[in-house]
């Protein structure tokens, strides 16, 4: 279609500056004829100069309209460039729902509207093209998605079924993953539509989120080992920590509620208890998020704020987390957050956009404007804190991790001041000169992306 609209835009507007040049040619006639009446016998020469003079500059001013109209007609889509991009994903036909990290970092799962489970590799992210393996979920769709601990699986949310189901990836004989294929299902157990999910690290349990204030803990076969109240009124959003010893929960109260997933020595589930609380917004929370080993949190509410947490708390000795700082957002709405595994970017995405802070100074780094047309859906900080990635309409944006480059650079400039020795100095500084070529290698390599475009 596009094309289509060039072609015939091209010559109508060719017609017109044509017209356009005629009638201009004819007035600067007009006007030479009449001066030439006036004064009869002025050199001819230097009019002929002007004549030349202006038509070439009339014609330069109507092919660059020319190319400006064309341009504008053309994306329908949002076309986003900006140096932090790395890359877009394409190859969905709508909404992309659900996206997840593999524990290794090798992967990104997909999950969208259209049926479709894509399965990309990370290491492609910096390149044009990004292969994939995909899979149908049949006579259903998948809402979210995650990776179980060895990769060799996954689980999904049925939107219709309302329930989850694992696939396995098989093999190819390159030891890379082929084909997915459909495993089982758990039962269908809750009332209201599931908005999260959750595999823990260790491979003992899984988890699922209702939109009432339901929370179920499973094993990983399928069969209920805890059904919790969350007494949030509505939950919003939950997840299982990285470490994999906690599931947590927000919703329309202001607190983050946090359990512990215990085990006994024998491996048989024991039981799910309160462990600590995130106090002090004062509205409800849209979302929270921990770092790899959930030292750090960052939560994010409809008060207008998001905060900064230290949880390397006793818990079990009533010690409460700490509040390290707050900052304001300014989207209205729902909004996502994302801390980064090494606990140093906070990533906030509300409306369309995102914007990066730098954790631990609170400093807005960076915002990235009407990413996703139909609204941003998830965001994630891949496991080697090198990417962001969100999700939302057809399409899933990769960013490089800029602010935690930045952050680390701060970072070993202040331990640079401390260093005892000349020798530990020297380390430093040969650490700040790498991060700062890496960093300086991403803005030019992903300026040069943007250009080549
Ligand atoms: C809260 O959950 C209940 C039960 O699922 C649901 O009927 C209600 O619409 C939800 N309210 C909001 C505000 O999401
Ligand atoms: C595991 O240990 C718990 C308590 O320590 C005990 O109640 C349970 O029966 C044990 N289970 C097995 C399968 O040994
Ligand atoms: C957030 O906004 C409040 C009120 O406008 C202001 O007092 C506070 O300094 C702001 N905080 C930051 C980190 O900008
Ligand atoms: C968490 O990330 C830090 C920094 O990247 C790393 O040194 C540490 O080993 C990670 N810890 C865990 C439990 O993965
Ligand atoms: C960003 O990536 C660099 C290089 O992988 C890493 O050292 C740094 O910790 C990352 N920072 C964040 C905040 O993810």
């Amino acid at each position: 279609m596009a094309d289509l609209t060039e072609a015939s835009a091209v010559p109508a507007l060719a017609v017109t500056a044509a017209v356009g040049a005629v009638v201009l040619l004819l007035v600067l006639l007009c006007s030479v004829w009449k001066k030439d009446t006036k004064d009869q016998k002025e050199d001819s020469g230097e009019n002929q100069v002007s004549k030349v003079k202006t038509e070439p500059v009339k014609q330069e001013k109507n092919s660059k309209k020319l190319k400006l109209n064309i341009r504008s007609k053309k994306p329908q889509q949002v076309q986003v460039t900006h140096p932090w991009l790395a890359s877009t994903l394409k190859g969905n036909s709508s909404a992309v729902l659900g996206i997840d990290f593999s524990p290794n970092g090798k992967y990104l799962i997909t999950t969208a509207e259209d049926r479709c489970v894509m399965l990309w590799s990370t290491k492609d992210f910096n390149q044009k093209e990004h292969k994939f393996i995909k899979g149908i979920v049949e006579l259903d769709h998948g809402t979210q998605v995650k990776f179980s601990p060895d990769t060799k699986a996954f689980i999904i949310s049925l939107a219709n079924e309302n329930a989850l189901r694992v696939y396995r990836i098989g093999k190819k004989d390159d030891g890379s993953p082929g084909n997915i294929t459909s495993a089982f299902d758990f039962p269908k157990v809750h009332q209201a539509d599931i908005i999260r999910i959750g595999i823990a690290s260790n491979g003992k349990y899984i988890m699922s989120c209702g939109s009432d204030t339901t929370i179920i803990i499973w094993t990983i076969k399928g069969e209920v080992l805890e059904s919790i109240d969350t007494h949030q009124m509505n939950n919003s959003f939950a997840c299982v920590s990285p470490c994999g010893r906690f599931v947590a929960s927000s919703g329309f109260t202001p607190d983050v509620k946090v359990w512990e997933v215990c085990f006994n020595k024998n491996g048989s589930y024991s039981d799910t208890k309160r462990a600590f609380e995130l106090k002090g917004h004062t509205a409800g929370v849209y979302s929270f998020s921990f770092n790899n080993d959930s030292s750090r949190m960052a939560s994010v509410s409809k008060d207008g704020t998001w905060k900064y947490w230290d949880t390397n708390v006793r818990y079990e000795m009533n010690q409460d987390p700490y509040l390290l700082h707050t900052g304001n957002i300014s989207y209205s709405g729902h909004c996502l957050i994302a801390l980064s595994p090494d606990g140093r970017t906070v990533t906030v995405g509300g409306e369309n956009s995102i914007t990066f802070f730098n954790a631990v100074s609170c400093k807005e780094e960076e915002s990235v404007d009407n990413i996703h047309l139909g609204g941003l859906v998830d965001l994630s900080f891949d496991t080697t804190n090198k990417y962001l990635v969100t999700a939302g309409d057809r399409y899933v944006h990769v960013f490089h991790n800029v602010t935690g480059y930045q952050a680390t650079v701060e970072d070993l400039l202040e331990k640079e001041k401390k260093a005892s020795s000349t020798a530990m100095r020297d380390r430093v500084r040969q650490q700040i000169s790498d991060a700062r070529s890496s960093l300086d290698s991403i803005l030019g390599q992903s300026n040069g992306h943007v250009n080549n475009k």
